[in-house]
């Protein structure tokens, strides 16, 4: 579906952004592992998490859905069921890398996962490597991708390092480390979203962080009782970025998570002089999720260019092509360094906003892990296409609002992966 963005007026009023996507994620898997009956309020509607419930159920789970709330009635941690055939897990990255932390510890049952074309290329040898060497056995297709076969069994507690900062690998052998027998711990080069150990220590489990090593001792049960979702940062950088390039814009965006594992671009956004207010140091607190929230107050800026390095990626890597855009409206060069897992995301995101920006008429150079843009006092607009991935469709989107002719989206429906009503609340804002 090819949509159309035509260069927008201020954008005024509220909004308040989709539930996160990283933390649905996580309470469908937790809920599933818990003994008792786990309810999830404001779970997300979106692909991607369609995707992690339609998974839990095949694997023995109950999902009653009650609107945006659900209750989960799991298996436990160790008796997850053998489903009669492929796990699918779509588009669904954070499935595909979370979910066999889980399984590597069902002893004797094994399990297929598998997805769309995207899935297809993405890399599953960074949890095989932590996985086999706890015990389970693990085969995939070539070097490394889906179809994914997990054989479970009795796991050994581990060390693991890993090279570049993943919370979707630190997730899985945390998972994993749940079920094994004794402490397993992870330590990564720079601390990435910790959505996992934050809801582990609400369900009860013993988890721990010393500079960034994190340590589980293994568990009988997970109590989570309730989890209310927060809105998702990622999904709410969109509307920001809108508020912030569209001159006269002024906008409140309600209910945001900001965790400072996930606020990386809001710190970006303001060092670009970009108006983004907000609680980021003291916000309040949403007991059930144990993850921080806060409504942000955002307005159009005259932007500076800015140098992101390797050490801020983590915790703004899913926005990293928002601040390209940003770079294209800024005086001087915008610079992102350290980010080559860039490549290896829905799309490889270097190649993908770098031609999509250059389409558009903006002056962006890729390297070998990141990108710099020089501003040209903003864009004169085109067609982009999403090349199906989510976060480049609505990138597109923004940058129409922005542009002096408006920019056409090929394949704009990709947005429903992580926020499905992302064009009808950029329209209301309009
Ligand atoms: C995610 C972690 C990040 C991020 C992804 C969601 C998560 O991936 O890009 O969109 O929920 O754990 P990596 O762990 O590969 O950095």
């Amino acid at each position: 579906m090819d949509a159309f963005f035509a260069p927008a007026s201020p954008l005024t009023g509220e909004a308040r952004a989709p539930a996160d996507k990283s933390i649905s994620h996580r309470a469908a898997l937790l809920g599933a592992m818990a003994a008792d009956p786990v309810r999830v309020e404001n779970y997300l509607d979106a692909a991607d998490t369609a995707s992690t419930l339609a998974a839990v159920e095949a694997l023995g789970t109950l999902v009653e859905r009650d609107g945006s709330d659900l209750v989960l009635r799991g298996t436990g941690i160790r008796d997850a069921r053998e489903p009669a055939g492929t796990v699918d897990v779509g588009n669904a990255g954070t499935l595909l890398r979370l979910l066999p932390g889980w399984l590597a510890a069902q002893s004797g049952r094994s399990f297929t996962l598998d997805g769309d074309e995207s899935i297809r290329r993405r890399p599953v040898g960074r949890i095989m490597a932590p996985l086999t060497a706890m015990g389970a056995e693990l085969r995939a297709r070539g070097d490394g991708y889906t179809p994914l076969t997990v054989r479970g069994a009795q796991l050994r507690a581990i060390d693991w390092q890993i090279e570049v900062a993943s919370a979707q690998v630190k997730s899985c052998v945390l998972f994993a480390g749940l079920a094994a027998d004794g402490t397993t711990s992870v330590t990564e080069p720079t601390v990435s979203r910790d959505h996992t150990e934050r809801m582990l220590r609400a369900a009860g489990v013993a988890v721990s962080r010393a500079a960034t090593t994190v340590t589980v001792v293994s568990a009988d049960d997970v109590a989570l009782g309730d989890v209310r979702v927060p809105g998702d940062v990622s999904s709410a950088a969109f509307l920001v970025a809108a508020g912030v390039l569209v001159p006269r814009s002024r906008l409140l965006i309600r209910d945001v998570g900001v965790n400072w594992t996930r606020t990386g671009f809001l710190r970006i956004v303001r060092r670009m002089r970009g108006i983004v207010f907000g609680e980021l140091e003291e916000p309040r607190e949403e007991i059930a999720a144990h993850e921080p929230v806060s409504d942000l107050d955002v307005a159009h800026g005259a932007l500076e260019g800015t140098t992101v390095r390797a050490d801020e990626v983590p915790a703004a890597i899913d926005e990293l092509p928002l601040v390209a855009l940003l770079g294209c409206f800024a005086e001087g060069e915008t610079v992102v360094e350290g980010a080559q897992e860039l490549r290896i995301k829905e799309t490889d995101r270097i190649s993908a906003v770098v031609d999509g920006l250059r389409g558009l008429g903006g002056d962006i150079e890729a390297t070998a892990d990141g990108f710099v843009v020089r501003g040209s006092g903003g864009l004169r607009g085109g067609t982009l296409d999403s090349r199906g991935d989510h976060r480049l469709a609505m990138l597109g989107a923004v940058a129409g609002l922005a542009s002096r002719e408006g920019v056409r989206v090929i394949g704009m429906e990709s947005a429903a992966v992580s926020y499905p009503t992302f064009a009808r609340d950029l329209a209301a804002l309009c």
